[in-house]
């Protein structure tokens, strides 16, 4: 069944969804995810995982197989066409990355292998070279583990003081708390921008300000938002930003870090050998530029060449429009899983503060055991604690279902997952 015979024969539900007048004519971007046409325990797959990890589309997979075919070979380091024309193309795809979020130029891009890498060297190279004992670093109560653990093992080898925003009873953060926890020993904030469990969204600009005032540095966690809505550096005048390549289209094994020039000028490198290198003699290394200083080793050129491609196609799409998308889902799953009787959704309910994620727990019923049901239906969720235990420790939670949504998700998909959930009901007898 086409994408449109399932609106047609939908019910009044999905009909009320037309009315909102979808923002991507998700058809014609399903049929570019070759994944979307596969059935599951013998059902068209419904993916709702996301924000774990996107399908690909196949111009991405096109674009990385055309290096492999066409114009494989290491990068910045021959003088023959190969070699020229994967640097060409690696090159490319920095300068496409820069632009997609505003950054001044292409040397505020370091490739690296995910966010989490880029968090990690954060903490290896800024927070061993500037932080001093007694200094705070602040974080939120909702930080997935990449963003928290880097943070907990410098504040203990360093003797840092680690802080934390804490969740306001909507699952915010209760930036109300913020004034109290900023102190003249604060140098390092690091939050999400969009949480991958609650969905909050917050608004970075206000931290990002108090933060510079008191003369502290600001990591902005992009995972969650920098796939899913515009995202400016300049205009959020943040320090750092980092996100994943494989969560927004692209490959895996390739993430961006971006840093204004002056902070990536002054840190030391993160990991030695390679393109970092410049020059080296028995008396000891001399370190490349800014950004190769912090590409250590080949670095993941071909991924970072499908990662542009991704960026392409999310640009053609519009970034606004991605947003509206996931804003109208968001506000249709909320309202559709409201019905489902001991179902509570965890995090904000207003979808204009909320990405596109849904998180929730049932009545009695374990998110693992629910997670492999609505599996028998093609329908994938996650469960567990989504790589962010501390926050479910504050909720009081082990473990919350999460759906969520991207470009090529639908609302018939929506409707598949709460049949899923009754049937999943049925079958435990609750
Ligand atoms: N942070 C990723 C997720 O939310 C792993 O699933």
């Amino acid at each position: 069944m086409t994408n449109d015979e399932r609106r047609a024969t939908g019910d009044g539900r999905l009909g009320a969804y037309e009315v909102l007048r979808p923002t991507l004519d998700t058809s014609r971007i399903r049929a570019d995810f070759p994944i979307l046409a596969e059935q599951v325990n013998g059902r068209s797959v419904v993916f709702l995982d996301s924000a774990a990890s996107s399908q690909k589309p196949v111009q991405v997979l096109q674009a990385m197989d055309d290096v492999y075919r066409h114009a494989y070979a290491n990068v910045h380091r021959g003088v023959y066409t190969f070699s020229e024309a994967a640097t060409e193309r690696y090159e490319q795809a920095r300068v496409k990355i820069a632009r997609f979020i505003g950054a001044p130029a292409a040397e505020n891009i370091v490739f690296t292998r995910n966010a989490t890498e880029a968090l990690n060297l954060l903490a290896y190279s800024y927070g061993r070279h500037f932080l001093q004992p007694g200094d705070e670093i602040l974080i939120t109560e909702l930080e997935h583990h990449a963003n928290f653990v880097p943070w907990q093992v410098l504040a203990q080898e360093r003797g840092l003081r680690l802080k934390f925003i804490p969740i306001s009873p909507e699952g915010r953060l209760a930036l109300d708390k913020l004034d109290e926890l900023l102190t003249p020993r604060t140098r390092l904030l690091s939050f999400a921008h969009v949480s991958n469990v609650l969905g909050a969204i917050t608004d970075p600009r206000p931290i990002i300000q108090r933060a510079h005032a008191i003369g502290a540095r600001v990591i902005v966690d992009g995972s969650q938002s920098v796939p899913h809505m515009p995202v400016n550096v300049v205009e959020l005048d943040c320090d750092f930003l980092v996100f994943s390549g494989h969560k927004m289209l692209g490959p895996t094994g390739i993430g961006v870090l971006y840093g204004k020039r002056d902070l990536l000028d002054a840190m030391p490198p993160f990991l030695t050998g390679g393109d970092m290198i410049s020059a080296v003699g028995f008396d000891g290394p001399r370190w490349n530029d800014v950004p190769l200083k912090f590409e250590a080793g080949t670095p993941a050129f071909v991924e970072a060449i499908g990662l542009g491609a991704a960026v392409d196609y999310l640009s053609a799409l519009d970034m606004s429009a991605v947003r509206a998308h996931e804003r109208e889902l968001t506000a249709y799953a909320l309202e559709r899983m409201s019905e489902v009787p001991g179902a509570k959704i965890i995090g904000p309910t207003d979808p204009d503060v909320r990405g596109g994620v849904v998180t929730f727990t049932l009545d009695r019923v374990h998110p693992h055991d629910l997670a492999s049901l609505l599996d028998r239906e093609g329908v994938a969720i996650r469960a567990g604690h989504h790589c962010a235990q501390p926050l479910h420790i504050r909720l009081g939670l082990s473990a919350t279902a999460r759906a969520s949504f991207y470009i090529y998700t639908e609302p018939h998909e929506v409707d598949a997952l709460i049949e899923a959930i009754y049937k999943a009901r049925h079958a435990l007898k609750r």
